[in-house]
């Protein structure tokens, strides 16, 4: 913990994941959520713009506090508010069955108890609720996953803990949640930091 991890990475990820294709995919992950919602990994609220008017109550689980006021922010605009459930993904302080719809983008790369918070989220779901993920991880390419096993330690050091070859898709199946819809693919950029996973999971 310090500046640089508190302050300046936050915002500096907030920037790097302001492009008009980010955009894009975060626009249509959450296009079909409504309800009770959890966003796991809200950091600064990047997701907020694109939040449709279904949503009835929005929870979310950060421990990057600093950039509450950047989320706000983000939250006045669209007329919305938050209710923050806690620090940690993997400890989620809701009630079992309590929300409809879990989002979470950018964030199973980083949690370090990724297998908790996954069953954490099918805790908190209702049955016949989804987790919408956007991550990036392992790419199938066993060159690039070479070099991703490799940069680990160092991208963690660099990004807040981030790893760069989860398998995304593998961790969420084993928590007991069957994925409906899942695309993967590399998204502009270095290869290592860039093999992208979208899906949709149900309890
Ligand atoms: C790469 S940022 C993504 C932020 C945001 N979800 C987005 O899409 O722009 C990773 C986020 O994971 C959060 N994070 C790290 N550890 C976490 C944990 N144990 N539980 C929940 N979120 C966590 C970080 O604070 C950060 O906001």
């Amino acid at each position: 913990m310090g500046v640089y991890t508190d302050w300046v990475l936050p915002r500096l990820i907030d920037r790097v994941l302001d492009t008009a294709d980010f955009r894009e995919i975060r626009r249509t992950q959450v296009a079909e959520i409504d309800g009770r919602v959890l966003e796991v990994g809200f950091g600064a609220g990047a997701n907020v713009a694109f939040l449709p008017n279904t949503v009835r109550h929005l929870y979310a689980v950060d421990p990057a506090t600093s950039v509450r006021g950047i989320a706000d922010r983000r939250l006045r605009a669209r007329g919305m508010s938050v209710e923050y459930v806690g620090l940690d993904g993997a400890r989620l302080e809701l009630a079992d069955e309590s929300v409809d719809h879990v989002v979470s983008t950018m964030t199973l790369c980083t949690i370090p108890d990724v297998e908790r918070a996954l069953s954490e989220i099918r805790r908190v779901l209702r049955w016949g609720g989804r987790l919408h993920f956007v991550d990036h991880g392992r790419s199938p390419d066993p060159v690039v996953a070479r070099r991703q096993r490799r940069l680990n330690g160092l991208h963690g050091r660099l990004f807040g803990g981030c790893h760069l070859d989860r398998d995304i898709p593998a961790l969420v199946r084993a928590s007991g949640l069957t994925i409906d819809t899942y695309s993967a693919d590399y998204m502009a950029g270095p290869k290592v930091m860039g093999f992208l996973y979208r899906g949709v999971a149900t309890k």
